[in-house]
């Protein structure tokens, strides 16, 4: 069920360039099931910025969640600079995550996250790991200082990274690595910038491929039409889906990325 709640920071560090890690406390969490989903953030007190950011759900703890925000423009500065203690209006948990059934125990499911895609691979391997689908990440970035949740996902399978310009990991792109990968993927999750979704979706690595897009939104709960993308089955008619509540998380074909 969808929530609104003032919810308490329990902590809200900075974990690579520029990107924040907020961990909330608050009844929201029980709603919470699904990795993939994401909350709707008020990141001002007053009017401006009048806005929510959408925010993928990085983690669901026990009476807490964790999100994962990059600090760009006023809105996020604004969340940055908010302390331990004080609360954040929350809506959520929204859309609709990665269908985890869909990878059985003793399979591969191979996670892709690029930048601020990566967070939700996180809650989506503890999910996997823990129901005992092998997982393999594989994480890209820009560059090393932006590289973050290496360690955190390795605790639950292998992971590989790779940075644009070569800083750290392998130098390119994730489907560099996608490319040359020894073990043939089942499943494939990604979630990241829509050329990244757009090159899995073409190089079909998997027999099922799930895409989280990014979008931007308005409202977040399917009542304004910011986000709506086109049916792969009628690119330019009047067949279209709604990333915030249809998504954000669609099958590889579903929709025009
Ligand atoms: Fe308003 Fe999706 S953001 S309909």
């Amino acid at each position: 069920m969808i929530r609104q709640e003032n919810c308490r920071i329990v902590s809200n560090r900075q974990i690579a360039d520029n990107i924040f890690e907020l961990v909330l406390d608050g009844d929201l969490s029980a709603e919470m099931t699904q990795a993939g989903q994401f909350v709707h953030v008020k990141v001002a007190d007053g009017f401006d910025p009048l806005l929510r950011r959408p925010i993928s759900i990085a983690s669901i703890n026990d009476g807490s969640f964790t999100i994962i925000y990059r600090r760009q423009g006023k809105g996020t500065s604004l969340l940055a600079d908010k302390s331990t203690g004080i609360t954040v209006d929350v809506l959520g948990p929204l859309g609709n995550g990665f269908p985890v059934d869909e990878a059985k125990p003793g399979q591969t499911a191979v996670l892709v996250g690029g930048g601020v895609g990566v967070p939700p691979m996180y809650e989506l391997a503890k999910q996997l790991a823990r129901k005992g689908v092998n997982v393999v990440s594989i994480i890209g970035f820009q560059s090393f200082s932006a590289v973050f949740y290496e360690k955190e996902l390795a605790e639950l399978g292998e992971v590989y990274v790779a940075t644009v310009d070569g800083s750290y990991g392998r130098k390119g792109f994730v489907t560099d690595i996608l490319d040359g990968l020894a073990v043939q993927a089942d499943i494939v999750f990604a979630c990241g910038p829509t050329p990244m979704l757009r090159a899995i979706e073409n190089g079909n690595y998997a027999p099922k491929t799930y895409l989280s897009l990014e979008e931007r939104m308005g409202c977040g709960i399917g009542a304004c039409f910011a986000c709506v993308c086109h049916t792969q089955d009628d690119p330019k008619g009047f067949s279209y889906k709604k990333v915030c509540s249809d998504g954000p998380v669609f099958q590889a074909g579903e929709v025009v990325i």
